[in-house]
């Protein structure tokens, strides 16, 4: 099967100065997130709102979406940018619908991450950073997780999958509709 193109967290972003536009209700849920701290601590907000526009953006934080949140937390677009890089949560390119983030950090890696990685690679036929074709999958290589204890272990969207082995991945792949 074959596959996007992969691209790394350091390639380069194109600059735009649109701006996102969203729905009220949308607004109102970041209003929400915004009134939860005092009022001269509103980019406190930040990441919950960096998830608000992943969300609607289609799974991703792109240019126009970032230009939004400096403007509504009104701090520069760098200050955005720079917590957005930060944490692997946040994807700085389009993902799959199901986006399948592996564990490779020490635990994981010695308890089979490197098989359980290659499993689901070669049964989707890309490599570590990319999309399949069909826009359903990507596969993407992240630090340690906080599941060390149920190594090896992935995330896809919100949920953790852990202990795992080829045959609990097939199953958790074939689930993945
Ligand atoms: S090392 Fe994989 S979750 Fe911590």
């Amino acid at each position: 099967m074959a596959a996007h193109t992969a691209t790394s967290f350091t390639d380069k972003v194109l600059v735009s100065d649109e701006v996102a536009e969203f729905s009220p209700e949308v607004i109102d849920e970041m209003k929400a997130h915004v009134a939860k701290y005092p009022a001269e601590r509103s980019r406190s907000a930040l990441i919950p709102l960096l998830f608000v526009v992943q969300r609607e953006r289609g799974g991703w934080l792109d240019n126009p979406g970032v230009n939004f949140l400096a403007k509504f937390l009104n701090l520069e677009v760098t200050d955005v940018w720079e917590t957005a890089t930060f944490y692997s949560m946040f994807n700085l390119r389009p993902v799959g619908r199901h986006h399948i983030q592996i564990c490779k950090t020490l635990s994981c890696k010695i308890m089979g991450e490197p098989e359980i990685t290659d499993h689901i690679c070669t049964k989707l036929g890309i490599h570590p950073g990319e999309t399949t074709e069909d826009g359903k999958f990507t596969v993407t290589m992240v630090e340690c997780l906080g599941s060390c204890g149920t190594a090896p272990m992935m995330q896809i969207g919100f949920d953790y999958h852990e202990d795992l082995t080829t045959e609990k991945v097939d199953k958790i792949l074939e689930a993945c509709k």
